[in-house]
């Protein structure tokens, strides 16, 4: 299938307020966030066209943008009523929301003084569901080379931008080498998450996550997380070294994009796709989406 460049797309995007054609939602190149990073953003799904966790994520989007400075120019309700807006206007089923929040072209110096806050809300199509077949494939992460930073040398609970170029360096090395993605550990050389989802181990029945000191506390681990305490699971977070990693019986990552997704090989280590990851895989797609039909608990 051919993949439509996101700049040549047809539809709507929600652009400070207003509801404009996708090909005119545009910024000039002289624009802050472009040239020093001042951007925050968010994503979420919508199952069977409803936004999952917009709540939260909105109280997110907020909180990266107060970590950055940025006072953003609506209240949380009228960025939910615009995510919902466009959705409807886009006609949205399963699909993925991205607003996004940006310093302009008012001035062009690291400070940031007088630029406008600006705040677009884009959406499109993603069907979620990989075949059951493809989903117990998992996936495969090369230990990337780039650390992720101390939280005293640049707000790491912000889903900011600049956080994610180390994260674009790893994955372009990593599916350079034939991996799907990179396994990032933390300053100190402990485990961290991978370049857009955080990770679980499964160690003799419990399930192990690192603690997320430095990166984002992902909505979609804290739902893991619930999930497997009610079925009974214990859930640890703690230090996990990378030694650790090859005693693991089940791997996997969380977000709201991969949303559970099993992990077969971390560099030269290989491991199978268990009942635990299929057990709150599928628990995880029938709490986002009413219409999702439980395979093989
Ligand atoms: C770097 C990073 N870590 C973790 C996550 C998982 O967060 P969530 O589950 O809230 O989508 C994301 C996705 O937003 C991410 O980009």
């Amino acid at each position: 299938m051919e993949i439509i460049p996101f700049d040549k797309r047809i539809g709507f995007i929600w652009y400070n307020g207003e509801i404009v054609e996708w090909q005119d939602a545009t910024t000039h190149v002289l624009n802050h966030g472009l040239h020093y990073g001042s951007c925050v953003f968010e994503g979420l799904r919508v199952y069977s066209s409803n936004i999952y966790k917009l709540e939260q994520h909105t109280d997110r989007l907020f909180h990266s943008a107060n970590r950055m400075g940025i006072e953003v120019p609506y209240t949380k309700n009228e960025l939910n009523d615009a995510q919902e807006q466009i959705i409807k206007k886009m006609n949205i089923t399963y699909g993925y929301i991205r607003p996004v929040i940006w310093r302009g072209s008012e001035m062009m110096a690291i400070s940031a003084q007088k630029n406008k806050i600006n705040v677009a809300i884009a959406t499109w199509e993603w069907p979620s569901y990989f075949s059951p077949e493809d989903r117990l494939k998992g996936l495969t992460l090369q230990t990337a080379e780039w650390r992720r930073p101390p939280a005293n040398t640049i707000p790491t609970d912000a889903k900011a931008a600049g956080l994610y170029m180390i994260c674009t360096l790893s994955k372009h090395k990593a599916e350079k080498d034939g991996f799907t993605d990179a396994l990032m550990l933390d300053y100190e050389g402990k485990v961290a998450e991978s370049t857009g989802s955080n990770i679980f181990f499964v160690f003799n029945g419990e399930l192990h996550t690192p603690i997320p000191h430095c990166f984002l506390d992902g909505i979609t681990r804290q739902t893991a997380i619930s999930i497997a305490e009610k079925q009974g699971i214990k859930v640890v977070q703690r230090d996990i070294f990378p030694e650790e990693i090859k005693d693991a019986q089940e791997i996997f990552l969380t977000g709201s994009a991969v949303e559970i997704n099993p992990v077969r090989k971390i560099d030269d280590l290989e491991f199978k796709v268990g009942k635990v990851t299929s057990m709150i895989s599928e628990l995880y797609l029938s709490e986002v989406d009413k219409n999702y039909k439980i395979n093989n608990l």
